[in-house]
């Protein structure tokens, strides 16, 4: 059996910027609410027709770059995203051909938020029972085209971007050491799309909602909170103790990028102190699959990884899904 291991990073974040002010023009809210319920002050927005394809493709290119990998040797492009630039092919073929990835099987993965850490999933295994040498993993979303900008609960949280892992193989005793997932439908309806089928089937349309639009999202983020405090917290404890490693070995932990009081609170559970916690969810918010590999490359290019740190990400999104992976760092960027 072999292990994988992150070979390289890459992160890509559109120009364009939607600040909390830009917001307060648009629905009833302000800098303030945002900033002290979510800690977001800006969100970045694809523009000019900025495909979830070519944001991946960006990031991936850049992440290849940082391993030495070339994109003609990849054996599999596993691209995580609740918001692919269509319905088939798949949004993984359309990044495949963007980067020259001309021998690599290619799929996406729909797991909400978890996209990013359940396509880890399948590269890792896909390396461990010897199908790949070389794999990479994107998370990428343009939630703005999704989002429903009359609703103040959901627009202010979410932003556009993408973020890419090159995983290799490895014979050594290090990589990813421990990866798990969970799910639980029947907490699908805390988080959920409002798409064309449910306005073919009758259900109301929300007020001022483009019926153009492929779908939108809808929340209850209340339970969704609350849920995702505990959540994050089991698969954490889960994952640390299947590795054998202990909270105080961790030097660094990147979560989903949600809500900073989420994340503060599961630090506080875990009793982890905040510089060992990385966000980015004051520049770019929510980006859905695409916020820990986006903050895992801001983190790596920063230089707040060295070899041989013991990296913890864990995730949680719509399904509900959550998961977390246990990853001793190995590369210098
Ligand atoms: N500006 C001003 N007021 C607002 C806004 C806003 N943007 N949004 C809601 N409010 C109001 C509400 O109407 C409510 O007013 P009321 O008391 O008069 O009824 C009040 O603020 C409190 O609303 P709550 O929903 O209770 O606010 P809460 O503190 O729970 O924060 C939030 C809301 C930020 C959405 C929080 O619940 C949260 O982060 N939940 C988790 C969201 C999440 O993690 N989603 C992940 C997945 S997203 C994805 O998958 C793409």
């Amino acid at each position: 059996m072999y292990n994988a291991e992150v070979k390289g990073t890459g992160s890509f974040t559109p120009e364009a910027i939607l600040t909390n002010q830009d917001l307060e023009k648009v629905v009833d809210t302000s800098d303030d609410w945002i900033t002290r319920r979510t800690g977001i002050k800006e969100r970045r927005i694809a523009t000019n027709g900025l495909k979830t394809s070519e944001m991946g493709a960006r990031a991936a290119r850049q992440a290849l770059e940082a391993a030495g990998v070339d994109p003609g040797d990849l054996d599999l492009v596993v691209v995580g995203t609740v918001t692919p630039d269509r319905q088939f092919p798949s949004c993984a073929c359309a990044l495949q051909e963007k980067i020259g990835a001309k021998r690599a099987a290619s799929m996406d993965v729909s797991a909400g938020c978890s996209g990013f850490i359940y396509a880890l999933s399948v590269a890792n295994n896909a390396i461990r029972c010897g199908e790949a040498e070389h794999a990479l993993v994107v998370g990428s979303e343009v939630l703005s085209s999704v989002t429903n900008w009359d609703d103040r609960g959901t627009c202010v949280l979410l932003g556009d971007g993408a973020g890419a892992v090159v995983l290799s193989r490895t014979d050594k005793d290090t990589g990813i050491r421990s990866i798990h997932l969970r799910s639980d439908g029947s907490f699908g309806n805390l988080l959920y799309s409002v798409d064309q089928s449910d306005v073919r089937s009758g259900l109301e349309i929300l007020p001022g909602v483009s019926d153009l639009k492929p779908y939108y999202l809808v929340m209850d983020g209340q339970k969704l909170f609350k849920k995702a405090v505990e959540c994050l917290e089991e698969i954490t404890r889960w994952t640390l103790d299947k590795a054998g490693v202990e909270v105080s070995e961790l030097a660094l932990m990147v979560p989903h990028q949600a809500n900073i009081r989420i994340i503060n609170a599961l630090a506080q559970r875990l009793g982890l102190a905040q510089d060992k916690v990385y966000t980015t969810i004051e520049k770019y918010g929510n980006t859905s699959s695409a916020s820990i590999p986006m903050a895992l490359a801001e983190a790596a290019r920063q230089g707040c990884l060295a070899p041989c740190d013991k990296l913890l990400m864990v995730t949680f999104g719509a399904g509900l899904t959550w998961g977390a992976s246990l990853v001793e760092w190995s590369c210098q960027l």
